[in-house]
């Protein structure tokens, strides 16, 4: 019987053998090494390659993601190159296909903006030269996030693909500080292809309280220094995007034309390419 109980206590030392070091340590200047929090960095993460080619050692030490030192819409964790451009886009709609899904699952509240909602609007598809997904959630949905789905990892089968691929759900511990004054922290959370490094900018729709202080209700923001009244976003509309269920903000053309100007919902021409009203795509130049 003490056996057993002392090996139960040893285990419970092992798994919780940070906690307890910490603990057994005096307060010295060495100290703070050892106790500190562990950072997702290159070799707790690291799948396929041996360098980091994230731009961690070049950041400032207060900024918690680090894009890679290629290209700012890649994690130089996972990848070492960008994706040819050609392949990128299925990369990014399995990207927008597994989070959807996996929020959907979890219960999480999230919606798309920017540049993913302006494609939206033009064909409920990610617009051709985009690189990147942008998305925005509740803070309650944030905190359950943070505190339940940190840094697990998602295993999807694609369809087409033999072997799936793993997405890794990954919260900056800098989300509770909803100052815009925290400007090397503006993304809350990203949902990153462990494949191709592309990922999903997840910000959080926070009540702005000093507006609110100020008597006006409803005023929210975002740390990336958007803002929006909540009427603007709430109630979500129910549509498709890229073929699966999505979510968009209520005033989505208000939002759209306020951000990218009247015009970028009306012009056909964008980014060397026209849109083609009759087959309900984007055509490069050099080909419409
Ligand atoms: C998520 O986990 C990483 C790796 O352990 C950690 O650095 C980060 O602080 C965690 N985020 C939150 C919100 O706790
Ligand atoms: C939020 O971040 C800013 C910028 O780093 C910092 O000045 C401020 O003290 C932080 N606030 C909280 C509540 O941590
Ligand atoms: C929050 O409200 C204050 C007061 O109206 C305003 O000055 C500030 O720009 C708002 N913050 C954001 C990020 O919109």
């Amino acid at each position: 019987m003490y056996l057993a109980f002392s090996s139960l206590v040893l285990l419970v030392l092992f798994v919780c053998g940070e906690i307890v070091l910490s603990a057994a340590l005096p307060p010295v200047a060495a100290a703070p090494e050892l106790v500190r929090r562990r950072d997702a960095d290159f070799n707790s993460v690291r799948t396929r390659l041996f360098d980091d080619h994230s731009g961690r050692k070049g950041d400032p030490k207060d900024k918690y993601f680090h894009e890679s030192i290629f290209h700012p819409h890649y994690d130089g964790r996972f990848a070492d190159k960008p994706l040819p451009s050609d392949e990128r886009r299925a990369y990014l709609v399995a990207l927008v296909h597994t989070y959807l899904s996996t929020m959907n699952d979890i219960g999480a509240e999230t919606w798309i903006m920017h540049g993913t909602l302006l494609g939206w609007w033009w064909n409920r598809k990610i617009m051709p030269w985009d690189s990147d997904v942008d998305v925005q959630m509740s803070e309650k949905s944030m905190h359950h996030l943070a505190d339940f789905y940190n840094m697990t990892i998602h295993h999807y089968k694609l369809p087409g693909l033999s072997k799936g691929r793993d997405y890794m759900l990954e919260v900056n511990p800098h989300y509770t500080n909803g100052s815009t004054e925290d400007s090397l922290n503006m993304i809350d959370a990203r949902w990153v292809d462990t494949e191709s490094g592309l990922f999903i900018d997840i910000t959080t729709l926070r009540r702005n309280e000093t507006a609110e202080a100020e008597g006006k209700k409803g005023a929210m923001m975002c740390k990336d220094m958007h803002h929006y009244m909540f009427d603007d976003i709430f109630p979500l509309r129910e549509s498709v995007f890229e073929n699966t269920a999505v979510k968009i903000p209520y005033a989505y053309s208000e939002l759209l034309a306020e951000e990218y100007g009247p015009a970028s919902l009306v012009s056909t021409d964008f980014e060397n390419h026209r849109f083609d009203q009759e087959k309900m795509e984007w055509i490069p130049l050099r080909f419409a």
